[in-house]
């Protein structure tokens, strides 16, 4: 049995962590709570008992076998690698490791021996890069994917906990009647809006947000000739992360067969009767762990191409759930790991 530390624990992907590791069941002898010193003395309720949060350090970290962390990458960068060299298998949340060659990059679904290879550190990827490459891979294996073309529309949570705040308070601003308050999180005001920046420009004009997804999505698949071709847009949605996904197959590929194929594999549920309206949509993934796909449609003039609508809940599967998944599939391939 393990000894647990779920790191970023008053955060928006940290609460949802202490809720999947109750709700998994995940084995564990011990769990402790830790953040920074903001929030160190509240407490989070598990398993029906109250556990203060602690500051990290050292001594928090001491004795730990699993963390879970989910904090900004500056203090990832900090903490991880103290947390891995005191005797714990990390699974990091932050974007600080997941390019990092002597780091796993896990999706259990795509690649989950990859966890074999850790070296204290396991990286949990971006969440619109989990759902997508969810979907991705059984059509990969079937046809081959060459090349991705996605738009995001992705929720405020995915800014963490000031992210839905901001959406929050500019609500109640409107509602009285008042001016919105000035955006901090995002470059614009969020409400009534559709922001197409998340993260930091780079100087080919695409954000960092968009880099992830081509990076990350090469390195799950295993794949470097996979082309992604990213428009991430932020949209005043509270929870869950959709995406419109066009892809081109070296062999062609029918929607019957790639509903097919989606039906029978592991964390997808096809949702696909738009005659009926039943598509994926952000509000009812909201709270649920699957990857969710429709409006499943072949290119109107060619047969290798397959245009869907994909939606997951980004602080679950996006995050928490497959941060746990990790550390799941890691006992399971190695339960002596250490
Ligand atoms: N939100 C998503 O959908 C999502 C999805 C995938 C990955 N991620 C990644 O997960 C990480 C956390 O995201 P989030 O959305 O949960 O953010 P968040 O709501 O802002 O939470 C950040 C957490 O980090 C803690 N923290 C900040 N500075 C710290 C420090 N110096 N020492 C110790 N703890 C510190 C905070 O503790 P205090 O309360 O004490 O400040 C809080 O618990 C980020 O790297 C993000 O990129 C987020």
């Amino acid at each position: 049995m393990k000894h647990v530390a779920v790191v970023g624990a008053s955060g928006a992907v940290g609460e949802r962590m202490a809720l999947l590791l109750e709700e998994r069941r995940f084995p564990m002898a011990s769990i402790r709570f830790l953040a920074s010193t903001r929030s160190a003395g509240r407490s989070i309720v598990f398993r029906g008992e109250p556990h203060p949060i602690r500051e990290i350090s050292e001594a928090s970290l001491t004795g730990v076998d699993v963390v879970l962390s989910s904090t900004p990458a500056s203090v990832s960068r900090e903490w991880s690698p103290r947390a891995a060299a005191l005797g714990a298998v990390v699974v990091d949340n932050s974007s600080a490791f997941r390019m990092d060659p002597d780091v796993p990059l896990v999706v259990p679904e795509v690649n989950p021996r990859a966890v074999l290879e850790h070296k204290g550190i396991i990286a949990n990827p971006n969440c619109s890069t989990i759902q997508m490459v969810v979907a991705l891979k059984p059509l990969h294996d079937a046809v081959r994917v060459r090349r991705v073309v996605v738009s995001t529309y992705q929720s405020v949570s995915g800014a963490g906990m000031k992210g839905m705040q901001e959406l929050e308070e500019q609500a109640q601003a409107q509602a009285r009647g008042n001016p919105l308050p000035s955006p901090v999180k995002f470059a614009h005001p969020i409400l009534g809006n559709c922001i197409p920046q998340i993260d930091d420009f780079t100087p080919g004009g695409y954000t960092k947000e968009e880099l992830k997804m081509v990076n990350e999505t090469r390195k799950i698949m295993g794949d470097p000739t996979i082309e992604v071709c990213p428009t991430c847009v932020r949209v005043p949605v509270p929870m869950s992360h959709s995406e419109s996904i066009l892809v081109e197959t070296e062999r062609p590929i029918t929607p019957d067969e790639a509903r097919e194929l989606w039906s029978g594999a592991p964390g997808i549920t096809v949702l696909d009767d738009p005659l009926a309206l039943a598509y994926p949509l952000a509000a009812s993934a909201a709270g649920r762990d699957d990857v969710f796909v429709g409006r499943i449609r072949q290119d109107l003039a060619r047969s290798n191409v397959l245009l869907f609508w994909c939606v997951s809940d980004n602080l679950r599967k996006g995050a928490a759930t497959n941060a746990v998944q990790i550390a799941e599939t890691l006992l399971k391939l190695a339960p002596a790991s250490r």
